[in-house]
């Protein structure tokens, strides 16, 4: 196992009717003025985002609001928020839903402090130092942005995604996760939400340092909760139970808890990101399709530890030809996938005719010549990657 620093101090606050506390927590962290930030519409349909505004009215907490953030959220709205915080000496944020929004939060949330162009931070051309503290009140599980020091925003000009990470400083304060509040998700929402939840675990088990049982086991066995669970929910959208199991393992499958003491490897992640940027598609269902690609090409270069999650993870019986039990348990991944209605090529995505060198030539300028760890990629293997995820 490798040294690691961990530091994870978000307060969860999980459970049926919890958002109702909204706004004590927020008194409890001196918060002058609020800014809302929401999405496409969802909270506003469901009467969540009013029910938050009574608990602040409660409170007498000062708010005001800035909806519309996009799937894939996009720098303009970055800007607009930090403009309305500092016009406003606004110094608390608080985010009603997924990823996209959480992410647009905790991007202003660094850009207000900051002098200068907060897309300094994700081209690496600046540190946070400082940032206004951001709660959560998280609608769809998935991207883990609930409990990750990360934000990932598109910058328009040139379609770059790119991710910042800065967990002493990004990670939410607090974390209200109702699991009734994913009752509404449609349903391929909530099997992209699976998907990237079991990518986040990929990304960590799938490691070459040695001796790693405890984050092996964790690995394992939240995939194993979030197959049997993710099965239940789709059959069953307002069963509470599988709602709420699935809820707390998109959580811990990127709060880092998984990872820790472990080499990570993010490649699959950083070639999807270039999908979404270029077609803006769900970062789910691009996972979907990149992640058998990907292990279907290291079952051929990097066997074992493949074998290892197609033995534990999928109960394909153990064998002496490796590769051949690695690619069942590619098979079973797939079929996972494709049971909760999920694309597994490029053109299940929608996308007829990809343009791979464009993807490649852009997932190294913005990542490197060599990206991942499990083994490090070049242009001639992202390549072979991405074309088999067209078959
Ligand atoms: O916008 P509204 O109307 O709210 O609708 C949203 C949106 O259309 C809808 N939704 C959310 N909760 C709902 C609901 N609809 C009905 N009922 C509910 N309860 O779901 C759609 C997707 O929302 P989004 O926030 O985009 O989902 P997700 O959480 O998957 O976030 C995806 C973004 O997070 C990034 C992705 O790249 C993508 O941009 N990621 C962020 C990470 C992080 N910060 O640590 C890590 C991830 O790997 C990921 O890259
Ligand atoms: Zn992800």
């Amino acid at each position: 196992m490798e040294n690691f620093t961990f530091y994870c101090p978000t307060y969860y606050v999980f459970g049926k009717g919890t958002e109702k506390e909204t706004g004590k927590l927020i008194k409890k962290q001196n918060a002058n003025k609020v800014l809302i930030v929401y999405g496409g519409g969802s909270v506003v349909r469901s009467g969540l985002l009013e029910r938050i505004e009574i608990t602040l009215q409660e409170e007498k907490i000062p708010y005001t609001k800035i909806g519309g953030i996009q799937p894939n959220p996009t720098d303009p709205k970055v800007y607009e928020g930090i403009d309305l915080c500092r016009r406003e000496k606004i110094n608390f944020i608080l985010a009603i839903g997924g990823g996209s929004v959480i992410d647009t939060a905790k991007a202003i949330a660094a850009g207000v402090p900051y002098n200068g162009d907060f897309w300094d931070f994700f081209i690496h051309k600046a540190k946070v130092n400082e940032a206004l503290k951001v709660g959560v009140i998280l609608t769809i599980p998935a991207a883990g942005s609930e409990g990750s020091g990360n934000s990932v925003i598109t910058k328009l000009d040139g379609l770059q995604k790119l991710s910042l990470r800065a967990p002493e400083l990004l990670r939410p304060v607090f974390a209200i996760m109702n699991p009734e509040l994913t009752y509404t998700l449609p349903a391929y929402q909530t099997a992209c939400g699976i998907a990237d939840m079991m990518a986040h675990i990929m990304e960590r088990y799938f490691t070459n340092t040695k001796e790693v049982e405890i984050a092996d086991r964790l690995c394992e066995g939240t995939l194993m909760a979030i197959i049997r669970e993710a099965r239940i929910v789709m059959n069953e959208p307002t069963n509470y139970d599988a709602r709420a199991n699935l809820m707390w393992c998109g959580t811990i499958a990127h709060n880092g808890t998984c990872g820790v003491g472990c080499e990570e490897d993010w490649a699959s992640h950083f070639m999807e990101h270039e999908i979404s940027a270029l077609y803006n598609v769900t970062h789910g269902a691009g996972l979907s399709v990149i992640f058998p690609a990907w292990l279907t090409w290291m079952s051929e270069h990097h066997t074992e530890k493949i074998a290892q999650f197609a033995i534990r993870v999928w109960n394909i019986p153990e064998h002496t030809d490796l590769k051949s039990v690695a690619l069942k348990g590619v098979k079973a991944l797939k079929e996972f996938f494709i049971s909760l209605g999920l694309p597994v090529t490029f053109k299940q995505l929608g996308i007829e005719n990809p343009d791979i060198d464009l993807l490649v030539t852009k997932l190294h300028m913005n990542k490197g010549e060599k990206i991942g760890s499990y083994v490090q990629l070049g242009k001639k293997d992202t390549k072979e990657i991405y074309k088999l995820a067209q078959k």
